[in-house]
Formats: structure tokens, C-alpha cells, sequence
């Protein structure tokens, strides 16, 4: 799989880890030299050892998640509607991890569609105990310039395939259990608006309310469910936004731990959320923001 060159000048755009090559690997910057913080043992992190379910597996978070969980062990079906994105990311699960692995090629939003993915991922690989919705779109509409259609497909795509999704897999889950969990990527913009992209920031808050309904009626059951709302993240999502080193540099300035964040830096808390260390959590929403949301403009 083809890898990014790095920027050779200082207003070029920045190289983002692409494909299935590991976060961090080529962006090196002064502040990301300082130590990183050592990575713990992963035995905790694959309890439950039931498959995981990771929509927009193909890329970004979702991809980095599908490894990350590869890695602890657990079994991962990579649900993108990119095909080949999910199949090569199964594959270095496979290859890197020797844990079962399986690209599914579905349009999460075809509700029709849904349980004949959950069937094929349980008959390739035993009984699913965890759902990552990370599958997501952000289209560029302020209000006054919203669309029906730019709304429907932001709705679609980020909550109510969310919902849809939960429902068909509520069975598998609960056959599952202990242990089962369900993790929603949603967004620091569930909590402060960017008016450039109104239907996104709706979406995202509808999830937190989604991700509390949900654990309020799967709790008995014995299904968490949970929330993280990652903030500036170098993904394909935000390939515009960050144009150039001057413009990461600028943002990073702004966030309280001076980097913006990489798919890993996500991937990991989504771990934790979907592991037996995190069995008393359900309903909540974690922040993975570098400390965006809790501070204002100083
Ligand atoms: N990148 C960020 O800065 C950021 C910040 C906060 C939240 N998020 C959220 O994290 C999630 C992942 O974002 P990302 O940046 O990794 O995005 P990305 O664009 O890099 O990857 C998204 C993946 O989802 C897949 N996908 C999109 N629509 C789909 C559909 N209908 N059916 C199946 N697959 C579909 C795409 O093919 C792609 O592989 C999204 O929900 C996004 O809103 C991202």
C-alpha cells in the first residue's frame, strides 16, 4: 500500500499516516519528540475475547481501532463501504496480529443490508461481543445554506445508521454477554459548535443522547454502551482542514497538550471503553480532545 512522502516545505501539506501504516510513524515534529507516554500491556484489553463490529473501519479511527483491537486479540470485522479499504485493513490485522479478521463491504446506512453483515461476520467469526460506529461524513454547510440532502445523509450516516446498527446487533450482543459493549465516535462538536458544519454538529449531539438511551435500555441486558468525542484528528475526514504545517501548527497551538491528534490516540480509549477495565462504565461520553473543550481562548 502506498505511503505519503513528507512535506518538504514549510507551507506544504503535511504527510498524514496513511493506508494501514502505524500512527505516529512519519510525523515527527519539535513537540511530539518529547517522551510519548509508554504503552501498556494489552492481555487486560483483550477481555472479553468476542469479535468486534468496527464501521468506517477502512480508514482513520476506525482503522486504527480494528488494529488496536487486532492486537489485544480480539477478532475484528472491518464494516466500511470501501471495499478494498476494509479487506487490506483485515489483512494487516491478519498479517501484524495473527487474530481473525474480515473485511465486510456494506453502505451502513442500507438498514436492509444489516442483517446479512451481522450473519456473515458471526459465521466467520463466532459470537460478536462489541460495535464500534465510527463509519462518519462532515459536509460544509452553515445553516442558511443547509440542505435537505446535505442533512439527510449527515443524519443518516452518523445517527441513525448508529441506531439501526445497535439494533441488529442488540441478539448477537446479548448471546455475547458477559462483557459485551458498544462504542458511538462521536465529536467535541457534541459539546462547542462550529457553524461551518451545522447538520455535523447536530449528528453528534444526537449521538450522546442516543448513547444514553441505548445503555439505559441494553444495561439489563448486560450490553455497555458508550461515547467518545475525539477533537482535531489527522484523518482523510480532515485532509482539507489541515492543508498545510502552518495551519496544524496553528491549531495545535490552540489545544492544551500542543499536538493535534493522531487515529491512535483515539483508538486506544476505544479499546479501553470496549474492554472488561472499563465494566462499570456505560452512558457516559469520554472528551479524547487533548483538552480542546475544557478550556476558552486565553
Ligand atoms: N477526524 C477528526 O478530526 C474527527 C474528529 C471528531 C470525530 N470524528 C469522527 O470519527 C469518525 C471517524 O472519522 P475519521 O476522521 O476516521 O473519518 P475518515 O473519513 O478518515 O474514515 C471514515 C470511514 O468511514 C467510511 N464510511 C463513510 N460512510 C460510510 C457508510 N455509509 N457506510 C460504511 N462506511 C462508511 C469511509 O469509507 C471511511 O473509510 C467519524 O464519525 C467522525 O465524525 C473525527
Amino acid at each position: 500500500m502506498a505511503t505519503t512522502k513528507p512535506a518538504t516545505t514549510k507551507t506544504a501539506k503535511r504527510s498524514r499516516p496513511a493506508g494501514v501504516i502505524p500512527a505516529r510513524s512519519n510525523t515527527a515534529t519539535k513537540r511530539d519528540r518529547r517522551p510519548q507516554t509508554r504503552r501498556i500491556p494489552t492481555e487486560h484489553l483483550g477481555s472479553p475475547s468476542t469479535a468486534v463490529v468496527v464501521t468506517g473501519g477502512g480508514e482513520g479511527i476506525g482503522q486504527a481501532t480494528a488494529l488496536r483491537l487486532a492486537e489485544a486479540g480480539r477478532p475484528v470485522a472491518i464494516w466500511d463501504k470501501i471495499g478494498e479499504r476494509a479487506d487490506d485493513v483485515a489483512l494487516a490485522c491478519r498479517e501484524r496480529f495473527g487474530t481473525l479478521a474480515i473485511g465486510v463491504t456494506i453502505d451502513v446506512t442500507k438498514t436492509d443490508d444489516l442483517d446479512n453483515a451481522v450473519a456473515v461476520t458471526r459465521n466467520s467469526l463466532g459470537v460478536i461481543g462489541g460495535l464500534v460506529h465510527a463509519a462518519g461524513v462532515i459536509r460544509a454547510k452553515a445553516i442558511d445554506q443547509l440542505t435537505d440532502e446535505i442533512w439527510d445523509e449527515t443524519m443518516d450516516v452518523n445517527l441513525r445508521a448508529a441506531a439501526m446498527l445497535t439494533k441488529a446487533l442488540t441478539p448477537a450482543l446479548i448471546e455475547a454477554t458477559p462483557g459485551s459493549a458498544i462504542v458511538y465516535v462521536s465529536s467535541m462538536d457534541a459539546f462547542v459548535s462550529n457553524k461551518l458544519v451545522s447538520a455535523y454538529d447536530a449528528s453528534k449531539a444526537g449521538l450522546l443522547g442516543l448513547t444514553r438511551s441505548a445503555a439505559h435500555a441494553l444495561g439489563p441486558s448486560g450490553i455497555r454502551v458508550n461515547a467518545v468525542c475525539p477533537g482535531y484528528v489527522r484523518t482523510e475526514m480532515t485532509d482539507l482542514m489541515f492543508a498545510t504545517d502552518a495551519v496544524i501548527d496553528h491549531i495545535a497551538s490552540t489545544i492544551p497538550l500542543l499536538r493535534v491528534a493522531e487515529p491512535d490516540d483515539v483508538a486506544t480509549v476505544i479499546r479501553f471503553l470496549l474492554s472488561d477495565e472499563a465494566a462499570y462504565v456505560t452512558g457516559s461520553s469520554l472528551t479524547v480532545d487533548g483538552g480542546v473543550t475544557s478550556t476558552r481562548p486565553s
